[in-house]
């Protein structure tokens, strides 16, 4: 019990105090007693009602850590007269009410910790007179109303937590001084506005949340500068425009969440380069073109779904048919024209004597449907008209011999050319192996030319 621990703080515990499981109401300690306590460590107990304003007397103390109890009510003027005070840490608690703005008093404080609490109000902007704070984390409270621009003073700030409040406003631009920053959360807000381009300069980042907030504009390319970054979170907010380029200079980015924006254009290919991905998510965006091969390789489908055309060869998902099309279609007509440009230049060349001999033959053996048997002109259905026609269905009287897989007819087609034609056998059809060795036939005879 809390009566037991100030007993023994009475007698020895002039530098510390800390205990485990205690309970009872913080108020019934009476903290006049122990003005030269330094630290106290009543964290993860069950210490109830407010706190009590005699916390002022304190005067020496350095360390406070009262998390994880149940304090509530509002956070006491009093506790901005621990001018001493190097780390402060009332998280997880009940405390409601605003920040006090005398705070700018607490000026050696370098760890502030209010996480976890219902505090509401505004951040005041005698925050930025705290100039030594290296950890500032106020998670998950209901502040509300802009981030005060006089933050930009906090120059050593590594760790900086306002996320899962309801700040609103735009992001000032200022937070782009504290350069020293490692962590920095300001998701589950109401942000609206534009990512500050001044964030490339935020160059030792390691971890940046701007997520579940109102943010609008692009992706600002300084974000290449941000090379120490592994996690970068964005989703859920309004963000249009392309995926920078840039982002690529980004080599220990592992999880990257674009998620649930407006983003458009294809990825640029060189997303994938030299990533190694926890998990990347683009989804719900107005991404389109083709999916980067090794992003391909690596990615689950549901990291692409829900955008407005994006294509790659991973199962299950659409394939790009459209490019391929595009790109056989492109191979033909420039095939077609290269043709078309020789049989221009052959006509040109040819003596005109030729021309005319070679026109008075053709005309002769007059093609009814051009040449049949070379590629272009080849059409299967007519060809098999016209064989039939010619045979007269295989009459016996066209057999010219039977071989090993098959009879062969004389047949003089109707643009007077004379072919030689093989017919399988009906059983021969169903056969693989007969099948084979024609097929090896066909292809040898093709290649002498004969
Ligand atoms: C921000 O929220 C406050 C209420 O908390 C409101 O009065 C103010 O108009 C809001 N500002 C913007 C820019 O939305
Ligand atoms: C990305 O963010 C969205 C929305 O904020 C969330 O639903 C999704 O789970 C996140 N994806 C990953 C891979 O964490």
């Amino acid at each position: 019990s809390l009566r037991l621990v100030w007993h023994n703080l009475q007698q020895g515990g002039t530098c510390h105090c800390s205990l485990y499981r205690a309970s009872g109401e913080l108020s019934k300690l009476k903290f006049s007693s122990f003005s030269s306590l330094r630290t106290i460590n009543l964290h993860d107990d069950r210490l109830s009602g407010r706190i009590p304003h005699q916390i002022g007397t304190l005067t020496k103390v350095i360390y406070l850590h009262l998390s994880c109890n149940e304090l509530s009510g509002s956070i006491p003027d009093q506790i901005t007269t621990l001018t001493k005070l190097t780390y402060l840490d009332l998280s997880r608690n009940e405390l409601s009410g605003s920040l006090p703005p005398q705070i700018n008093t607490l000026t050696n404080l370098n760890y502030l910790n209010l996480s976890h609490n219902e505090l509401n109000g505004r951040i005041p902007q005698q925050i930025g007179t705290l100039i030594r704070l290296t950890h500032l984390d106020l998670y998950s409270n209901e502040l509300s109303g802009s981030i005060p621009d006089e933050i930009d003073t906090l120059t050593e700030l590594a760790y900086l937590d306002l996320s899962n409040n309801v700040l609103n406003g735009s992001i000032p631009h200022q937070l782009g001084a504290l350069a020293k920053l490692t962590y920095f959360d300001l998701s589950w807000n109401e942000l609206s506005d534009d990512i500050p381009s001044s964030f490339g300069h935020l160059s030792n980042l390691i971890s940046l949340c701007l997520n579940n907030n109102q943010i609008n504009g692009p992706i600002p390319e300084d974000i290449g500068n941000l090379e120490d970054l592994v996690d970068l979170d964005l989703s859920s907010n309004s963000i249009s425009g392309k995926i920078p380029s840039q982002i690529q200079n980004l080599k220990r980015l592992e999880n990257l969440n674009l998620s649930r924006n407006k983003l458009s254009g294809a990825i640029h290919p060189s997303l994938t380069y030299d990533y190694k991905w926890t998990s990347i998510d683009l989804s719900y965006n107005d991404l389109e073109g083709h999916i980067p091969f090794e992003l391909q390789f690596e990615s689950p489908p549901g990291v692409f779904e829900h955008n407005k055309h994006l294509c790659g060869e991973i199962r299950h998902w659409p394939h790009c048919k459209k490019g391929q099309k595009i790109t056989l279609i492109l191979v033909i007509s420039l095939l077609a024209t290269l043709c078309i440009a020789f049989a221009f230049l052959k006509f040109l060349l040819l003596p005109r004597k030729m021309r005319k001999m070679r026109h008075m033959s053709a005309s002769a053996a007059e093609t009814r449907r051009g040449d049949l048997f070379s590629v272009w002109d080849y059409d299967g259905t007519i060809a098999y008209q016209d064989i039939i026609q010619s045979t007269e269905n295989f009459d016996i009287k066209y057999c010219v011999g039977v071989g090993g897989y098959g009879s062969v007819y004389r047949a003089q087609l109707p643009c007077g050319k004379v072919v030689a034609l093989k017919k399988l056998h009906g059983w021969e059809r169903e056969e693989p192996t007969y099948l084979k060795s024609f097929e090896n036939e066909a292809q040898i005879l093709s290649k002498i030319r004969h």
